[in-house]
């Protein structure tokens, strides 16, 4: 029998009925759509609040901040949204725990409730203390986890270990350090360490390169598995991040089984992102092969990458340059005079001596053990290499004239399909483009897309 194609359009619904619903419960917001976080405040109060208010959770870029900063956006983004909804994002970096530390103290202490976690090699002490420092028991006996904790990554290795509860070995170790109660302790083996994990596949920034249809199917797999052996009440919700810029690949994400979308890349292109005008037109204009991996800073000695625009920038070659340099020289001293002469003229536009100056006196106010590590002639050349590194952010954020060859821009594949969609809209240029209003646009198309499909499946005329 042919159906009636108004009927089983009604019966699609809008877009608030994408997604799971415990999140829009849990995190107090009315569409499973998420804007993550930017580090050093590309994701400004700004675009958490436009967003908190239109009903989308988004995470502040707290990484790469002084702490003194991100204590300034709590303050900002806690008297817009007194209720919410919004997160922080925490970082991991393995050689700055002290850090990591004294961050979630500042999340406690202003009753920061939802945590947009990454980098995460492993589950670390202060991010199980945020979780279980979260737990009570209500009245029927059932556990609340009033900390949230969303985190990132691309192994499900490393899912595991965020689908289960909290290690007990580390819960005893904060239970004598006074840290959490008894009763946190005991209530920690029935939560998941994370409530939300978020697959992220080829996305701008830190990446696996994975593609999204390749990786979702496996944590969902894993998320059943683990949901039959753990029982929880509400089982652990998959996200869908890398690549998510269009309706198509929104409803593509929720087709396949994610309980909510989170997108970056679009939103750096925005009128709340913190970073120059300059970029923004850029970006605005990048295709989808505009891309390329590149070595960054933080980790720079272990080889890591991040997806940047190579589009009128060289800064992908240059870094790799440096990278290329650092791995085949043991100190700037044996590098030959020719190749460092080309260095200092060409990349750092400086002496390496009075570089070195520089860098001396930043990581003496911000990270003075990086000095102790550079008594080492290997680390004091990489430290040298990461000032590059570091500036080329910086004059991108700033948008420094004469420095736009090398512009480090964070960016995915994302940009060039969402550009693609927009062109001949109102979206194609940057100065029209809000994060609330794409996240809209964006979440209704998606809905309609799939009524079309719903009324097509269905044989309906
Ligand atoms: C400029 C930029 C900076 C980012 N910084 C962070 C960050 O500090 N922390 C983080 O968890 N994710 C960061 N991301 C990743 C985004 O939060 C998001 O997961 C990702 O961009 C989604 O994929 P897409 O780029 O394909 O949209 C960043 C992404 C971009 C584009």
């Amino acid at each position: 029998m042919r159906k009636n194609a108004s009927a089983v359009a009604d019966a699609a619904g809008g877009p608030e009925r994408f997604g799971a619903r415990s999140f829009l419960r849990d995190h107090g917001v009315h569409f499973a759509y998420m804007g993550g976080a930017m580090a050093k405040a590309i994701a400004t109060e700004e675009l958490v609040i436009a967003l908190g208010q239109a009903g989308y959770l988004a995470s502040f870029g707290a990484g790469g901040l002084p702490l003194e900063r991100v204590e300034q956006a709590v303050r900002k983004i806690q008297a817009r949204l007194p209720h919410g909804p919004y997160a922080f994002n925490l970082l991991h970096s393995p050689r700055k725990l002290h850090t990591e530390e004294a961050r979630v103290d500042l999340y406690l202490r202003y009753g920061v409730r939802t945590l947009e976690v990454s980098s995460f090699m492993t589950l670390t002490p202060s991010i199980v203390r945020y979780r279980v420092a979260g737990l009570t028991q209500r009245a029927d006996g059932s556990v609340e986890a009033a900390n949230r904790v969303i985190v990132k990554l691309s192994r499900v290795e490393l899912a595991a270990q965020f689908m289960d509860p909290p290690p007990p070995a580390m819960i005893a170790a904060l239970l004598e350090r006074g840290q959490v109660t008894p009763l946190q302790a005991a209530l920690a083996a029935h939560v998941p360490m994370a409530g939300d994990i978020t697959v992220e596949a080829d996305s701008g920034g830190h990446t696996d390169n994975r593609p999204l249809v390749a990786l979702l199917p496996s944590m969902l797999r894993l998320r059943d598995d683990i949901q039959r052996r753990r029982r929880y009440p509400t089982p652990v919700r998959i996200g869908a991040a890398g690549g998510i810029s269009t309706p198509q690949a929104i409803l593509a994400a929720f087709m396949m089984g994610a309980d909510y979308v989170v997108t970056g890349s679009v939103n750096q292109s925005c009128i709340e992102a913190g970073t120059s005008p300059h970029v923004k037109r850029l970006l605005a204009h990048v295709g989808m092969t505009d891309v390329a991996m590149a070595p960054e800073s933080d980790m720079f000695e272990q080889g890591f990458k991040v997806q940047v625009v190579k589009q009128r920038s060289l800064f992908p070659m240059r870094a790799q340059k440096l990278s290329d340099v650092y791995r085949k020289y043991e100190s700037l001293e044996s590098i030959p005079d020719l190749e460092r002469q080309a260095l200092e003229r060409d990349i750092f536009r400086a002496s390496l001596d009075s570089v070195w100056q520089e860098t001396t006196a930043f990581f003496a106010v911000r990270n003075p053990e990086e000095l102790v590590r550079a008594q080492s002639p290997k680390v004091r050349m990489a430290l040298i290499f990461r000032w590059y590194l570091g500036q080329a952010s910086r004059w991108a954020v700033e948008g420094t004239p004469d420095r736009e060859i090398d512009y480090q821009i964070w960016c995915g594949p994302a940009m060039g399909a969402f550009n693609d969609w927009a062109r001949g809209s109102y979206l194609e240029t940057p100065e029209n483009r809000r994060v609330a209003d794409i996240a809209r646009v964006l979440m209704s198309e998606a809905a309609a897309l799939y009524t079309s499909h719903a009324v097509r499946m269905s044989g309906a005329s």
